[in-house]
Parts: structure tokens; sequence; C-alpha cells
């Protein structure tokens, strides 16, 4: 099992050192230049201001670095962070108790923002517009609404789909940022870096060749790592080299573009069922048994970028690349 869940680019529950592995400054997050320059200006800014930064949605598929930027945007306003998520919230009052205990300048920090239910969205209005929370007390014909003031505060909201926002909650966000995939010198700075936090070196070719098979995403990445170190802590000298990395990766079965068996499921049946295409996305999801919205969020975005499947008006389309890639897939060792 643990083979087919090594490239999963959620989060597991095997994923245990996260937290450590966090980069806690913007000068220790690798990569995603653009993004890291604009909020180092408007976190100077808002310092210089003595007010709260304006409000940041992060955006981007799942293992990009949503979460650690959250709370490296409070460590670098110093301040603290207040975490909830949009499914967690799911009466007024949760969205009423997070808020009552902010103090001024904190991150509230909404993971998964777009599950959050509607009727709780609208109390964060007036909360992220005036820093003002209305609230309904008592019950029946003795209701009230009262009117609590907040003080100034940053609201981080992070999501997979952009697209699922309603417009007037996207509207109040003053900084919007899109993370982007990495570039394998990113991902090879970031297998480094997870080394050297976990004590254990490894060569800069190892580190490239986990970096070209992570699916471009840092926390697959680090599990990679982590499977490759027990191989070489068990089976090799203790060093991560490059020969012992190839090794491990072909004997933990990762194909040598780091698609995992989703990726693999989806192009088989894109091809092989529906002759390559053009053909809907909910087909191709009921043909492998996944949710149109994991089709959506988590596989295609990667496939796309890497030139595997385009879009068109009739529907998913494979690439040259894709069929290319399933023929040795389909002789070789791998599948
Ligand atoms: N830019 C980066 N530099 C170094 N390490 C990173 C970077 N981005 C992510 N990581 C590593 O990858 C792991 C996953 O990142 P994170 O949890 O922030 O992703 P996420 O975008 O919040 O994912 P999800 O959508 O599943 O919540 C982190 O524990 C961190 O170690
Ligand atoms: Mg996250």
């Amino acid at each position: 099992m643990e083979e087919e869940k090594i490239l999963d680019v959620e989060q597991l529950d095997t994923d245990t050192l996260e937290e450590t592995l966090r980069p806690q400054s913007l000068n220790e997050y690798v990569g995603q230049e653009d993004i890291k320059a604009n909020l180092k200006v408007f976190i100077e800014a808002a310092k210089m201001r003595e007010e709260a930064l304006d409000h940041v949605l992060l955006y981007g598929p799942p293992g990009l670095g949503k979460t650690t930027l959250a709370h490296i945007i409070a460590n670098e306003l110093g301040s603290n962070i207040k975490t909830a998520s949009g499914p967690s919230l799911e009466k007024s009052g949760d969205l009423a108790a997070v808020l009552s205990t902010i103090e001024p300048g904190d991150v509230l920090f909404i993971d998964e923002i777009h599950r959050m239910p509607k009727f709780v969205e609208e109390i964060l209005y007036p909360a992220m517009e005036d820093f003002e929370l209305d609230i309904i007390i008592g019950a029946d014909g003795k209701s009230r609404s009262i009117k609590i003031d907040l003080p100034p505060f940053t609201l981080v909201g992070a999501t997979t789909r952009a697209g699922d926002l309603s417009s007037p909650l996207r509207d109040r966000f003053g900084i919007v940022c899109k993370l982007n995939y990495y570039k394998d010198d990113e991902l090879k700075q970031i297998v480094k870096r997870t080394g050297r936090v976990l004590d254990m070196e490894i060569e800069d070719l190892a580190a490239l060749e986990i970096a070209k098979r992570c699916r471009k995403t840092p926390r697959v990445a680090n599990r990679l790592f982590k499977r490759v170190r027990d191989f070489a802590l068990v089976e090799g000298d203790g060093k991560i080299d490059y020969e012992i990395t190839v090794d491990s990766l072909k004997r933990l079965q990762v194909d040598e573009f780091g698609l995992d068996r989703i990726d693999i499921e989806y192009l088989t049946a894109l091809i092989s069922k529906f002759n390559g295409g053009p053909v809907g996305v909910e087909t191709i999801a009921t043909a492998i048994g996944e949710e149109v919205t994991t089709i959506e969020d988590v596989v295609e975005p990667f496939l796309l970028q890497e030139g595997f499947i385009k879009r068109t008006q009739r529907g998913r389309v494979a690439e040259e690349k894709a069929y290319k890639h399933l023929k040795v897939a389909r002789q070789g060792t791998l599948f």
C-alpha cells in the first residue's frame, strides 16, 4: 500500500515530519520568487504603517506550500497565528469563537476556505471589511443582533479551488497569490535542505533525481527523501548517493516523471478507453472511479503543465507525450 501512496500529493498520516520540515521565514522558503518578493514589500509596508497586513488568499494544488506560507507570513509579521479550516466552521458560533480570540495584528489562517458554509462566509464579510462581528443572540422572538468590534487582523485563506470561492469573498482579499509547481533545481534545494534538517546528507545528483520524480511537489519530494533515507540506512552505507537513490526509487515503483497511480489511470483511460479524446472530465472521472474535483484540482493541473494532456472545447485530449510515456510503461518494468 505504501508504494501506491508514496506519490500521493495529499497529506498522509505518515507525513509526521511536515511540521519540522516547514521553513520558518521567507528566506528559507524555496522558489515562488514573485510571490515572495511581493509579500516582502507588503509585509514591510504593513509593519512601517503599524497596520494589519491586507487579507491574503493563497491558492494552488496540494502540497505546494500554502500552509507553510501562511505560517511564514505570521512569523514575518511577528504576529500570532490562529488556525481553522473551512469544513470545521460548521456553525456561525464556530467562527465567532475563533474571531473573539483575535488580538491586534494577528493572522487568522483558514485552510480549505472554499468549503466554508455560505452563512458562515457571510459573517466573515463585515469581519474582513470593517473588523466587525455581527452576531445574533437569543432565540425565537427574543433574538437580537449585536455588533462587536474586532481588532485589525489579517485573514489568510488557502484553497486548491479559487474558482469555487464566491466573488464577494474573493474580492475581499487584497493580496492574491497563485502557487505554481516547482522547478527541478528548486526541488533539489528543498531536498538538500531536508537532508540538513534531518541530519542525513544527500548527494547533489541524488537530490536532483528525487526532484525530477516528485510531481514537482515539495510534499512528495520530502516523502521520497525519507524512504530513500531508509534504504540508505538499512541497505547502503548510510550515505544517500545517486545509486542508492535510483535503486530505491525503482523499488518504490516511482515513475521517472513522478506520475502517480491516478495520473497513470487517467492517461490509460483517456488513451485506451476513449481513443485519446476529446472526452469530458466527468466521463473520465467515472471511468476511473475518482471524484471530478480530485481530477480537476489534483490530477489535471500537473498533466496539463507537463504537456501530457490538453484541454479543448470538446473535452480532454491526450498529447504525444502521454502516448510515448504509456508505451514505455506498458512494455517496461514499472507498471
Ligand atoms: N517553498 C518551500 N520550501 C521548502 N519546503 C517546502 C516549500 N513548500 C512546501 N514545502 C514542504 O512541503 C510540505 C507541504 O507543504 P504545505 O503543507 O505547506 O502544502 P499545502 O499547499 O498547504 O498543501 P495542502 O493543499 O494539501 O494543504 C511542508 O511540510 C514543507 O516541508
Ligand atoms: Mg495545507
